[in-house]
């Protein structure tokens, strides 16, 4: 003991020696008597095995323990250097850990703070505060160990701050900057920032004239030690003058340090391996589900979407927009609804106001999407540009419910003389009416006991059809998880909706829009009369955030059709490619098939195949029996479709299918759906490069999965084991 403590002493020696400059403030080995102690979080700790690096014996400790919270202020002091050092651990980023903090105080106010440091929260680091500017002047060290944080009903742990080591001096003991500031003179349209998935979790925030043009903070990911994408903040409007950059929890040692940096271009790859071709994805950035989408009066279709124009992960939910005139190729535009202190943009709808009903203008384009702040609530902005760009109401919110956690994804349908919204409150879709858009009052709600209830019910669409002179509506609900093949999809009723409720048919449910695992959160385009137009996300929660992309993750499907028919004992959706889709072949090769064959092979789908193709064909078994269709590259890695008539199932196999291993739920298990029995099967398979759509039998069923080969699948194969198939029709189309 005694000789620990000496050799403890030497080491405080030696240190104090190398830099001897440093005025010590506060070390804690004489207890805390100059020290205002509030609550019961904070208290001196001895050496013990849990923490390293600290100085001497004892450091100054908050509590693990959540439930004790408060603060610890140091005696005054006067500022005579340009840095205040102390060793800090505890704090690395995370949402809880916003709740710990130690901050510089300067005539009683908190000047420079900092909640996050430390690349392993056991270990002491130093933190440095720039403080020259205010050298002279009475300042404080001022720890926090607040309430820990809640959103909504989730509460983060918080865990705990230690400090040790307080002194002043003139040289900068940390590498960390609580808040890197890069002032960029505007000389280009981008500002670029480097960033990783794996890079530091940071706030981000860009500044002119004192205002963030961000509207409030960004979470970003700057880059560590490799650099997947920059951050392209489009900075064209402030030409000419200085804009800071900020992000909080960067080293000096990090990628992102003096690589910010200007541009024309946005300097991430934007042909990357599994870039769809004739899918949307955002140029850069994530998506989840489409929101407003709508074909608006000018004759343009607009797909907004659930948008992070500052990563590419979930986050920082803004909708994005992305315009097209052919429903296939679309153009980004800048963002259109970007949070505020309601909240993230969550999904929501668009309408167009034919009649002024709202008063914002005859023809507006409304969008209702969901403030997700604390709690969620339903809010509106509008357009009166033709849906580019969007203007708050100044009375959001325009709905709420504080009693609902789960209050979501405002759908709105014109319908007789009002506007009714279905909207997802926990498991059930409520239903609202609105003379104006603003005023809305409850109807009715529906799915108790109804379809799958495995997930939250998110993402509701109600839609109507005539089937055979009768008028026949259409009910869509998301789920997530809990779909037959693990993750997140959507489940649809079939019924009657009286303007005020809706009752469904008694009908096998679940039934599912879509039985692939890669199609959530789809809905209708608005204003499109006539015909009833749908787009999905094509991705899952259970492994969207690992998928490998690098500068944009996720896409839509492509357009589909919906309509009503029988599938011989009941009505059900069917959902076919849209008849835009078909614009987009570029070449076409009619290939002979088989007839009672136990194999056909197409061995070069297309030469020079860049991913895109449509691939047709008519398969008729001689019996009950099994047939699968592979696609395959040089490289031995395949998707393999396995129909067995049999047993009914259709059965999809991606265990081979290339880069599989980035999530344990993408293809451990096959997806396995059931098949209706027929004679033939009539196939259309779209495949562009992450994407497989299978379409049986002009909307029997459809099939969407994700890929991810490490060379375009360029060889299709039918084989049979124990019937003999004869193929005809078949097609191969280059799509463009
Ligand atoms: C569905 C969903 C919606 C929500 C949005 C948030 O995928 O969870 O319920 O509004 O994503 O991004």
């Amino acid at each position: 003991m005694k000789f620990n403590k000496i050799l403890a002493f030497a080491a405080a020696f030696t240190a104090l020696a190398a830099c001897s400059s440093n005025q010590i403030i506060e070390d804690f080995e004489s207890g805390l008597e100059k020290w205002t102690i509030e609550g019961d979080s904070f208290e001196i700790s001895n050496a013990s095995e849990e923490l390293s690096g600290f100085e001497g014996f004892s450091y100054l400790r908050s509590s693990s323990d959540d439930s004790k919270v408060g603060s610890a202020v140091s005696q005054p002091f006067q500022i005579k250097s340009d840095y205040i050092n102390l060793l800090v651990a505890g704090p690395k980023s995370s949402m809880g850990r916003s709740a710990l903090s130690v901050s510089l105080v300067v005539d009683g106010e908190d000047v420079l703070a900092s909640g996050s440091i430390g690349k392993d929260e056991k270990t002491f680091e130093w933190l440095s505060f720039d403080a020259a500017m205010y050298k002279g002047k009475t300042a404080q060290i001022k720890l926090t160990a607040g309430e820990p944080m809640r959103f909504g009903t989730r509460t983060f742990p918080r865990g705990f701050i230690a400090v040790d080591q307080i002194q002043q001096g003139k040289q900068r003991l940390s590498s960390f900057y609580p808040e890197y500031k890069v002032s960029v003179k505007v000389d280009k349209k981008y500002i670029l920032i480097p960033a990783a998935n794996n890079g530091s979790n940071s706030r981000l925030s860009v500044m002119v004239d004192d205002q963030n043009i961000l509207g409030i903070a960004q979470s970003a990911k700057p880059a560590t030690d490799r650099i997947d994408y920059y951050i392209p903040v489009n900075v064209e409007k402030y030409s000419g003058k200085t804009v800071d950059v900020i992000l909080t929890n960067i080293y000096e040692e990090d990628m992102v340090f003096g690589a910010i940096k200007t541009s024309d271009e946005m300097m991430n790859e934007y042909n990357e391996q599994y870039r769809p071709l004739v899918h949307y994805s955002p140029e850069f950035g994530w998506t989840n589900d489409p929101n407003g989408m709508v074909f608006t009066p000018q004759g343009e279709w607009h797909l907004s979407l659930q948008y992070n124009p500052y990563g590419t992960s979930h986050g920082n939910m803004h909708w994005g927009l992305a315009t097209s005139k052919d429903l296939i190729h679309w153009t980004d535009t800048p963002a259109i609804i970007a949070p505020d202190e309601l909240g993230s943009i969550f999904s929501g709808s668009a309408v167009v106001d034919h009649d002024n009903t709202a008063g914002f203008g005859k023809d507006a384009i409304v969008a209702i999407y969901t403030s997700a702040g604390q709690g969620q609530r339903q809010s509106i902005a509008y357009s009166t540009d033709g849906g580019y760009t969007f203007t708050k109401y100044d009375k959001n919110p325009v709905l709420a419910d504080p009693e609902q956690r789960d209050f979501r994804d405002p759908k709105v349908n014109r319908i007789g003389d009002q506007w009714v919204m279905a909207l997802a409150v926990g498991q059930v879709v409520r239903f609202y009416g609105s003379p104006d858009l603003k005023n809305w009052s409850l109807l009715s709600d529906f799915g108790t006991g109804m379809g799958s209830h495995a997930g939250v019910w998110e993402c509701p669409d109600l839609m109507c059809f005539d089937y055979n002179g009768q008028k026949k509506w259409v009910l869509f609900v998301s789920i997530n998880p809990g779909g037959p093949n693990g993750g997140s999809i959507t489940q649809y009723f079939i019924g009657d909706f009286d303007g005020k409720r809706f009752k469904a048919d008694p009908l096998p449910y679940p039934l599912w829009v879509d039985e692939g695992v890669d199609n959530y959160a789809g809905v209708t385009f608005n204003n499109t009369t006539g015909r009833t137009v749908f787009m999905g996300w094509m991705s899952n929660w259970s492994y969207t955030g690992q998928t490998p992309t690098l500068a944009f993750r996720n896409s839509m499907t492509l357009p589909r059709d919906l309509s009503l028919k029988s599938n011989g004992k009941h009505l059900i959706l069917s959902s076919v490619p849209s008849p835009e889709v078909y614009a987009a072949r570029a070449a076409e090769r009619a290939i002979e098939g088989v007839s009672s064959s136990q194999s056909f092979s197409i061995p070069s789908i297309l030469e020079n195949n860049k991913g895109a193709y449509e691939i047709d064909a008519t398969i008729t078994p001689d019996a009950k029996g099994e047939f699968t269709l592979t696609l395959s590259n040089s490289k031995g890695e395949n998707a393999v479709f396995c129909f067995d008539t049999k047993s009914q199932k259709l059965s999809l196999d991606r265990s081979k299918s290339g880069n599989v291993d980035f999530s344990a739920s993408f293809a451990q298990k096959p997806v396995v759906v059931s098949l209706n029995p027929r004679n033939e099967y009539k196939i259309q398979m779209f495949v562009d490069r992450l994407s497989t759509e299978l379409f049986i039998n002009d909307g029997d069923m459809v099939f969407t999965n994700c890929v991810f080969p490490s060379e375009v699948f360029n060889k299709f194969d039918i084989a049979s084991s124990n019937c003999k198939i004869s193929v005809k029709d078949v097609k191969v189309y280059e799509l463009k």
